[in-house]
């Protein structure tokens, strides 16, 4: 074995050790800045040696080519649904079936909390992950092998010798999106201008089902396992059994999950999961109980689409009516001013309510809610209640109509509303109730990327009052920062070096550390092409000018133009450049023999990696991006490629191997 192989064999075992620990024992220790560079080091090795890489190589999670469909999978078994038990009686009767179809009066079951994700279906054979689907009619799902593949929680093989893998393992489970990743993702989207999900279900299914497995791979997508399917060279006794065996073989089990016996128990597991339901890390909406023994649940059977022997237990809905006292403008941290309900105080579901969600005034006027109304509300697992509906019957003659400010409830800036969106922002860029997360963007890689300066430190230096605005990060000093609690003299030595550094950028960065809502990186970019780099050109363009761009639509043309449209913006900007900010003009952008050409890469390239043969483009000029379109000028084609390949012959693009490209760029 050359010394290459074997280190990446070690640094292989070593990252499955380390998701191992992650998202199994839920015992993680490294940091995640730590497996990053593990990561990155299997990268470059694998990178030199492409002969070396498996498919079963932790650097493969990402890279398949986008997809025009999904294929189908027909379950060998069929994904079956739950009968529900809305309330205790119900389970009580469910036990009561189960004793008399078994014959005995103590019934063992498997009880878990009821995950609020979507259900999938993996395929191990002789150890190794060959495919998954979605649950679809229940007989037929979606081939999404590919994004499956991107979830750090599914084991591309599972662990222990060949000899202890079972030859065929189906398992179903859950995949879902936690909490907090939920809520930042949302931030990202919104920061990013994408749209922002409804709930944590909505967003995992949509990442589920991305045609590109790049972008799932950069959702924050869980799994916990909890369902056999067909197993082939190993047998279990107990659903119990079946749980622990596949934990050990490295697939995510719910920590959650218990053995509990009789009616009394499965209601004291359920009550205490319903309270429990709030500090959990994940949305659960309910519980399932499982008779325990398989060989009982054969004895019980399947009726048409759900087993006999098992069940979900429903949290009870989760409502009642209070009154609206006061409706006051609240503003998040992405710059929305949201309208809350002040109510009188009222418990629902054992948790004390005062305040309620409106979402927005189109949303207020559409349920036509008052102050002084009598309303009902609903509180959703982990989500702020919301008024469901206005009882009518109720309403006093004083009811008072309510209208949003136009101003911003904590800086008093005008807040902004584009045509057609139900929100209104804040744009201010030195808003108070924004300043953290405007300086985390601002500083992020893909920004300005200020090395070293992580979320921690944002926030020390905000609440230290430090910083307050962007331009403020340039008037820190060494002394400064290594006051700070935890933070070392050299690393506060670095920390200016980093900012320093950081001066020299280009324009598509800097305008994308701003944070303009809507423009993200690539729309940062295009501003950077029609303005040739000039902030001044930038600042000053009309809504027609930007309108009129190539992708840019009104939305963002008035976003953009009220962004600068303010004073305080405008000057937070010109203080950044008075404190050293330099925008490069981008390279060579008239001058270089591929001025202005748009490159798409497909395929595996054999000579360099694509991040070369990016750079290599835009060092003259041109452009990559990663789809075709009608504006490709070149599409470079490796082995591998495929739709691709096929979209730019249609559209009559050429075609370029590897080896005419480096001729071309030669
Ligand atoms: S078992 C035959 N276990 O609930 C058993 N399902 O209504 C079928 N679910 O499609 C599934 N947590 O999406 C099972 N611990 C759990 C579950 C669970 C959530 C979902 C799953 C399924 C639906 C059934």
């Amino acid at each position: 074995m050359s010394s290459a192989e074997s280190k990446i064999l070690k640094l292989r075992k070593e990252l499955e050790d380390h998701n191992y620990r992650y998202y199994v024992l839920d015992d993680p220790v490294v940091s995640d800045a730590e497996w990053d560079t593990l990561f990155s080091e299997l990268q470059a090795l694998e990178e030199a040696s492409p002969n070396l890489v498996t498919p079963d190589s932790p650097t493969q999670r990402v890279g398949a080519e986008p997809l025009p469909a999904f294929g189908s999978i027909t379950h060998r078994i069929p994904m079956l649904s739950l009968q529900n038990g809305m309330n205790e009686a119900e389970l009580r009767a469910f036990d009561e079936r189960m004793q008399k179809h078994l014959e005995t009066n103590s019934v063992e079951y498997a009880a878990e909390p009821k995950l609020d994700g979507v259900a999938v279906e993996l395929v191990y054979e002789k150890g190794q992950f060959v495919s998954g689907s979605t649950r679809g009619n229940g007989e037929v799902g979606e081939d999404i092998t590919q994004n499956l593949k991107t979830i750090r929680g599914v084991p591309l093989k599972l662990r222990g010798d060949a000899e202890d893998c079972p030859s065929l393992l189906e398992v179903r489970g859950e995949v879902f999106i936690a909490k907090n990743d939920f809520e930042e993702l949302n931030a990202s989207q919104e920061s990013s201008g994408g749209q922002s999900f409804a709930n944590p279900r909505n967003a995992a299914a949509g990442s589920l089902r991305q045609l590109n497995s790049a972008i799932t791979a950069l959702r924050p997508l869980s799994i916990y396992c909890y369902q056999p399917g067909v197993t082939e060279g190993a047998s279990f006794e107990t659903q119990s059994d079946f749980l622990e065996a596949i934990r050990k073989w490295g697939l995510p089990v719910n920590p959650e999950s218990a053995v509990v016996r009789g009616s009394a128990e499965m209601l004291t597991y359920h009550t205490g999961m319903g309270k429990k339901r709030e500090r959990l890390p994940y949305e659960i909406d309910g519980t399932v109980f499982k008779v325990n023994s398989l060989n009982q649940q054969d004895v019980l059977g399947i009726r048409s689409r759900t087993p006999r022997w098992a069940i979900a237990g429903k949290f009870e809905a989760q409502q009642a009516t209070t009154v609206v006292e006061s409706i006051a403008a609240s503003l998040g941290r992405t710059g929305a001013v949201t309208p809350v309900a002040n109510l009188k105080a009222v418990v629902v579901g054992g948790v004390t309510v005062t305040h309620a969600t409106l979402h927005n005034q189109d949303e207020i006027d559409r349920k036509d809610i008052r102050i002084g109304d009598t309303v009902l509300i609903q509180r959703a697992g982990d989500v702020i209640p919301k008024v469901i509906s206005v009882i009518k019957d109720k309403r006093k003659k004083n009811a008072k109509k309510y209208r949003l400010p136009d101003t911003c409830p904590e800086c008093s800036h005008p807040v902004h509303r584009p045509e057609g969106e139900a929100v209104a922002r804040c744009q201010n860029l030195s808003c108070p109730a924004q300043v953290k997360r405007r300086i985390q963007h601002f500083v992020s890689k893909n920004a300005m990327d200020i090395e070293g300066m992580g979320e921690k430190l944002v926030d020390q230096l905000v609440e230290t009052g430090l910083v307050s605005t962007i331009d403020t990060l340039y008037d820190l000093t060494q002394e400064q920062l290594s006051e700070l609690e935890r933070m070392a003299d050299k690393s506060a030595d670095n920390i200016i070096s980093a900012i320093e550094a950081s001066k020299q950028t280009e324009f598509h960065r800097f305008v994308y550390a701003l944070g303009i809502r809507n423009v993200g990186e690539h729309a940062a970019k295009l501003f950077e092409d029609e303005f040739s780099g000039s902030m001044q050109s930038f600042m000053s363009a009309d809504f027609e000018t930007l309108e009129a761009m190539d992708e840019i639509g009104p939305i963002v043309a008035d976003t953009v133009v009220t962004f600068w449209a303010d004073k305080q913006n405008r000057s937070v900007v010109a203080s950044c450049f008075d404190h050293g900010v330099s925008l490069k003009v981008p390279d060579n952008k008239s001058s270089g023999a591929l001025d202005g050409k748009r490159f798409v890469f497909t395929g595996t390239l054999e000579t360099m990696t694509r991040a070369e043969a990016k750079r290599k483009v835009e060092n003259l000029g041109g452009r990559v991006s990663g789809s075709v379109s009608k504006n490709t000028d070149f599409v470079v084609a490796g082995p591998g490629a495929g739709n691709k390949r096929k979209k730019a012959e249609t559209l009559g693009i050429t075609v370029l191997t590897e080896k005419e490209f480096e001729d071309m760029i030669a």
